[in-house]
């Protein structure tokens, strides 16, 4: 019977985590799959994390199911620090239930919105995370797409994803990236976040936000600013956030989905939907991650020892891009809008030949789209990559 399948190529940016630990060369540079790393080239697990996790193994007496929703403190207060203002006053409206990592999210939000909306379409704007368009089709939502990032430019194409959303029919999902970009970098501005929530608003359209990198752009707050503008003007609005950069959970898988409904009423019976999906899919999810951030988030010491180190993440990759840009034109690639770009990821207009030389010759891994992980460069490394660049 399994004679009839076909062998599936390995997932192109899980792919290169193989690839790059099987190169010998001492030289390597790792800037494919998205994981911070430090100055010595690990990636480290926060003290903030840490400590909550010696304190939950002192403190946990049972590991007895949680349920499909999951561990509903984290849930509160990661809605508070997501949605800030708007959750204070109106967590009644929220359903949420946690997840495994962000894709977990996304993935049971598609469910949802298969549900809902009215001619299952999502719209999507390119280039995008390599996993947005299957997660959404194995859903069985119909994927439109628009122009969003000019990867020759450097620019987005705000005019083109405007008119692509004024073709947007009543009650279309329209899929967001909160803020770090993934694969460019490349973040609305407040003013054409107010833009595109007019349009939503306009248009009845619903926004579905993933939320990955809060906290490695402009720092949380200015991070969060698109979540929570449209939060606060429209009546329905899906996320998706991931704990895993922010919180350098990433194994741990620890993500959660939120659905802002129009009323108390309405977000019970979402939440029971949510449950149902989670119950198919995977039952429950995973504990731990869930329990390290409620316990920072609930003690104010951990957590201000979270920010700190939070912020010294940003302005880590903040150096790594500036030291990037300083050295502007690196052979066929003009280096000065990484640095104004945010977050884990930028995408350089190189070809797959490009890309492939640089694997062969100078053992620099990217995704083969040029994405680069700028957080997993050392300020070290910065010389020898554009050297790698200047090569080509
Ligand atoms: C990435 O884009 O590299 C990360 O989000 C990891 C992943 O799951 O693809």
């Amino acid at each position: 019977m399994f004679e009839t399948l076909e062998a599936q190529p390995a997932d192109a940016l899980l792919g290169l985590i193989k690839l790059f630990a099987e190169d010998p060369r001492p030289s390597k540079l790792d800037l494919g799959v998205g994981v911070y790393k430090d100055e010595a080239g690990r990636t480290p697990i926060f003290a903030a994390v840490k400590e909550a996790e010696r304190r939950l193994l002192e403190e946990q007496e049972s590991k007895s199911y949680l349920g499909p929703s999951g561990d509903v403190r984290f849930l509160e207060l990661l809605g508070d620090m997501v949605f800030g203002d708007v959750w204070k006053a109106q967590a009644g409206r929220f359903a949420s239930i946690q997840t495994p990592g962000g894709s977990g999210a996304l993935r049971i939000g598609a469910e949802l919105l298969r549900e809902v909306v009215p001619n299952r379409r999502i719209w999507v704007g390119l280039p995008t995370w390599p996993n947005h368009v299957p997660i959404f089709s194995a859903a069985g939502l119909e994927v439109r797409t628009h122009p969003f990032f000019d990867v020759a430019s450097q620019a987005v194409q705000f005019d083109a994803m405007m008119a692509a959303l004024q073709t947007a029919e009543k009650g279309d999902a329209v899929l967001l990236h909160g803020c770090c970009h993934n694969p460019t970098g490349a973040d609305l501005s407040p003013e054409q976040w107010q833009a595109v929530a007019d349009v939503l608003e306009a248009r009845g359209l619903l926004p579905f936000v993933d939320l990955a990198y809060h906290g490695l752009g402009d720092g949380l707050e200015a991070d969060l600013h698109g979540v929570r503008l449209l939060a606060g003007r429209l009546g329905g609005l899906l996320t998706a956030v991931s704990c895993s950069k922010n919180f350098g959970l990433y194994r741990d898988r620890i993500g959660a989905l939120y659905v802002m409904t129009g009323n108390s009423d309405t977000a019970a019976i979402t939440a029971s939907h949510l449950a149902c999906h989670a119950r198919t899919a995977y039952s429950m999810p995973p504990d731990h991650g869930a329990a390290v951030v409620r316990l920072i988030l609930s003690d104010a010491k951990l957590a201000r020892q979270w920010r700190t180190e939070l912020d010294e993440v940003q302005a880590r990759i903040g150096a790594i891009r500036a030291g990037l840009a300083a050295h502007g034109q690196a052979g066929p690639v003009d280096l000065t809008a990484v640095g104004q770009q945010k977050g884990m990821f930028s995408t350089l207009p190189l070809s797959r030949e490009q890309v492939q030389t640089l694997r062969a010759e100078r053992a620099v891994y990217m995704a083969d789209s040029g994405r680069i992980n700028v957080a997993g460069l050392r300020l070290g490394d910065i010389d020898a990559f554009v050297e790698a660049l200047r090569s080509l």
